[in-house]
């Protein structure tokens, strides 16, 4: 099964409208001619309608970095999957580390968000991932497999095929320290096996398992020629066209 690799910036709390304008149009330049990755960027909520703006048509895919699971509704701060998709996102992130740490995302919220996501016509970027403790405690499978059977449960197998999970330990988010290849793999490879207990093996084999925790050019395609890792989601280095235009160019 060929899977495309998706390459994927969550800027999360960076960038102007007017700088994520600016960003995007220098993107489109200097990851020109890469044609075998999928590239996406989830700008902060204020700066979705103008890259989108400069998006339409492009080769470059739009994504937000979360949602509510409601249409609508009297539900103050919050974004709907309807307003996400008319402006023109295909992705959506859910279940972000840093969101369920400092906003108190559960496993069954994100599983409501994912419902409704897809329910519009979004894909979720589905995020799973281990911490410090966690990892040392040797429990990093029994984490990750709670995950993806709370943020998974009950979707229909050709909807998780379409899905994106991305396998993100929380100790190398921002960190600098990146999960080794192996490790990587090892952990991508058991999502990808639990993937086909729940759903299916033609499911399992679609779905795409992105890597994140301090991805930049230089560790991307140690990474990316993992058997099981078919993307990547970037943080930090995904805020510079340079480093993030370099993992593209790498990864393809
Ligand atoms: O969503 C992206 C991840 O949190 C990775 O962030 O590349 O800055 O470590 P990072």
């Amino acid at each position: 099964m060929v899977r495309q690799p998706i390459i994927a910036g969550n800027w999360k709390m960076y960038k102007t409208p007017s700088e994520a304008v600016e960003f995007v149009r220098r993107l489109q330049e200097a990851s020109a001619g890469v044609d075998n990755v999928e590239i996406v960027v989830a700008p902060p909520f204020p700066a979705l309608v103008p890259v989108a703006g400069v998006l339409a048509g492009s080769f470059i895919g739009l994504a937000a970095q979360n949602m509510f699971w409601e249409a609508e509704g009297a539900f103050t701060g919050e974004v709907s999957p309807v307003m996400l998709a008319e402006i023109g996102c295909r992705y959506v992130i859910l279940g972000h580390s840093e969101r369920r740490q400092y906003f108190g995302e559960t496993d069954a919220n994100v599983n409501r968000k994912a419902w409704a996501a897809l329910d519009r016509g979004l894909v979720p970027i589905v995020c799973v991932g281990e911490s410090l403790d966690e990892r040392e405690a040797g429990r990093t499978e029994k984490v990750v497999t709670a995950q993806i059977q709370g943020c998974l449960a009950g979707l229909p197998a050709d909807a998780v095929a379409g899905l994106v999970i991305a396998y993100e330990p929380v100790w190398a988010i921002g960190t600098g320290r990146t999960a080794s290849p192996a490790d990587a793999q090892e952990v991508s490879a058991r999502i990808r096996a639990l993937v086909a207990e729940l759903f299916g093996r033609e499911a399992a084999d679609r779905v795409r398992i992105q890597y994140g925790g301090s991805v930049k050019p230089e560790n991307t395609r140690a990474l990316i020629s993992q058997p099981d890792i078919d993307g990547a989601l970037v943080g930090g280095a995904s805020l510079k066209v340079e480093s993030f235009a370099g993992i593209i160019r790498e990864t393809g």
